[in-house]
């Protein structure tokens, strides 16, 4: 299992969003250049960046076991080769209704229609292929610096967390507002009625990239320097690999509470 305390921990929860975006940023050349003219991009002080965050945020971002049938990463419809958005442009009617005309809409396939107790149902639109978003992906590359994310600005600089309900960030919190929907969204990841509390129990009980290919340079590193995952083993010494420190908690100073993190086997 993983160690992933740290992300049940109401402290640190909604932490992912910014972790998975500022790994994200690092992995353009674009951003490279982005970052270099913006500067550093903005912290809320409720959820700073930790090279742990960043870590785990770049593992999470290629994990297909995000969705409910691990068949779609963050990265599925936001590819860094592509400018941090999706190449794939599958047409949907535009408000013609109709398929094939000059009003057409471009989205991308998500996952298939599933229900409530994750088992595929036959969509109206898609039978039993992929859904299609509505919308088509932007890109991810600039997402650090802004101050509220989608296409019409829904996900605002207060984060409310989907669990407690509490606002965990005043403002400055575009990130973790925008992470926060991809998961539970029938269309992208998730099958009907998804729970944050069911994400939380998946990821704790799944092994880091299992399911992954044709990952980053560096996330192949890190595996190969760790090829038994080991990683989710809470380590003696202060020496993380980034696929361990993505499996660790991510406060030193809240140690993991009474389960000890144990390598699934
Ligand atoms: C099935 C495809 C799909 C998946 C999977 C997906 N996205 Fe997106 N993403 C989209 C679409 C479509 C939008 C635009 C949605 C809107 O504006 O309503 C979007 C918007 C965004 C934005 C906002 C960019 C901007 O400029 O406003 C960010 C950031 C982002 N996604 C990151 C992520 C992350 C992180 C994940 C994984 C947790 C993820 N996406 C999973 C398709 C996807």
């Amino acid at each position: 299992m993983w160690a992933f305390q740290w992300f049940v921990s109401p402290a640190a929860r909604w932490a992912i969003s910014r972790k998975i975006l500022f790994a994200a940023v690092a992995v353009g050349v674009t951003a490279t250049a982005a970052r270099a003219q913006l500067g550093p991009p903005p912290q809320p002080a409720e959820n700073p960046v930790t090279p742990a965050k960043v870590a785990l945020g770049k593992a999470l971002f290629w994990d297909e076991q995000l969705s409910s049938d691990n068949t779609v990463a963050c990265g599925t419809c936001h590819r860094p080769a592509r400018g941090g958005a999706d190449a794939r442009f599958v047409a949907l009617p535009g408000p013609d209704g109709i398929a094939g005309t000059s009003d057409d809409m471009f989205g991308s396939p998500g996952v298939i229609r599933a229900d409530a107790k994750n088992a595929y149902e036959p969509d109206p639109q898609h039978a039993f292929a992929p859904q299609v978003t509505g919308r088509n992906s932007p890109s991810f590359l600039h997402a650090a610096w802004a101050d509220s994310l989608f296409w019409d600005g829904r996900a605002g600089t207060t984060f409310v967390d989907p669990q407690s309900g509490a606002v965990s960030i005043a403002t400055g919190g575009a990130l973790e507002s925008q992470v926060v929907g991809p998961p539970v969204s029938s269309v992208e990841m998730a099958h009907a009625g998804r729970a944050w509390n069911e994400i939380v129990a998946k990821i704790e009980q799944s092994r880091p990239l299992v399911l992954a290919t044709a990952l980053p340079p560096d996330l192949v590193a890190a595996l190969a320097a760790d090829p038994t995952a080991s990683t989710a083993r809470p380590a003696a010494s202060n020496s993380l690999s980034p696929i361990r420190a993505a499996t660790r908690p991510i406060h030193a100073a809240t140690p993991p509470a009474a389960s000890p993190a144990t390598v699934r086997s």
